[in-house]
């Protein structure tokens, strides 16, 4: 077993506003509405405890496809939001930034968006980036156009070439990424960097995932061996060495060192 620290950087899937709601026999917006609350609670604690970068799934580029009143009402809550939160990202020293592709929303969103991110330009403590009509097959498609219109056309595309042109390409690598409301899938936020990101399910719907619940997510993170596709003994022992592959494999078959993940 090994640990480490606070991870760098936190992606989250905030499920559950509607399922919430209902519960109280209420509209599923009221549950949006109280899923704002609970996300100012934690930027707060991210803040707080040393989270470097904080990544939201906001809006889906698939949540077009609800309802037409629930997707308007989304649209005013964001603009709302990005007034109202202003103030508590400059004391939490919070810097904003929209990743996806919001040339896609109304031009009032667009400008609230505009200006809530010049307004805490130059906070320099916790990166929040929300994702907003983001979805992580848009950025990998994204950023290979992006890598053919530099001129890489014929050049090959590589794995650094595409990761320096993914909207996250100005944060750390993602460290941990949760779910909340009991799914159990990625639902396409952050494929790519998603790759070796530890991943926690909470069965709590997002207005009832709280700072505790943060730490929950925290503390099992720091538990968990992040191998790499390394072995465990490699991590375990620092001067480790692999025998040659001929003599864990003296008839060519599979060995299972190869399958440890
Ligand atoms: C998923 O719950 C939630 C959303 C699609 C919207 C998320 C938005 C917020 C929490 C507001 C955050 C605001 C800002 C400005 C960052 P769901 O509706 O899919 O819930 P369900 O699975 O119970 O139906």
């Amino acid at each position: 077993m090994s640990s480490h620290d606070t991870p760098n950087h936190i992606a989250i899937i905030m499920d559950g506003n509607g399922r919430w709601a209902q519960q109280r026999n209420k509209k599923r917006t009221f549950g949006h509405k109280a899923g704002v609350e609970k996300t100012r609670e934690i930027v707060e604690a991210c803040a707080a405890r040393g989270v470097t970068s904080l990544t939201l799934f906001a809006f889906s580029s698939e949540n077009w496809g609800r309802p037409e009143d629930e997707v308007s009402y989304l649209m005013e809550l964001f603009v709302l939001a990005l007034k109202r939160e202003v103030k508590m990202l400059n004391k939490n020293n919070v810097k904003l930034k929209f990743i996806g592709d919001v040339a896609g929303f109304n031009e009032k969103l667009q400008k609230s968006i505009k200006d809530a991110e010049k307004q805490t330009e130059s906070n320099f403590g916790l990166e929040l980036n929300i994702a907003a009509n983001y979805g992580g097959r848009w950025d990998i498609v994204n950023a290979v156009n992006l890598s053919i219109s530099e001129g890489n056309s014929k050049k090959t595309i590589t794995e650094s070439l595409i990761e320096k042109n993914l909207s996250t390409c100005h944060l750390p690598e993602l460290d941990l990424m949760i779910r909340t409301g009991g799914e159990k899938r990625i639902s396409n936020f952050l494929i790519w960097q998603a790759a070796y990101a530890e991943l926690y399910f909470s069965d709590k719907l997002w207005p009832d995932f709280d700072s505790t619940e943060l730490d929950y997510a925290i503390t099992d993170y720091k538990a968990r061996q992040r191998r790499y596709g390394k072995t465990g003994e490699q991590l375990e022992t620092p001067d480790f060495e692999l025998p040659d592959h001929e003599m864990l494999n003296p008839d060519g078959n599979k060995s299972n060192d190869d399958q440890v993940r």
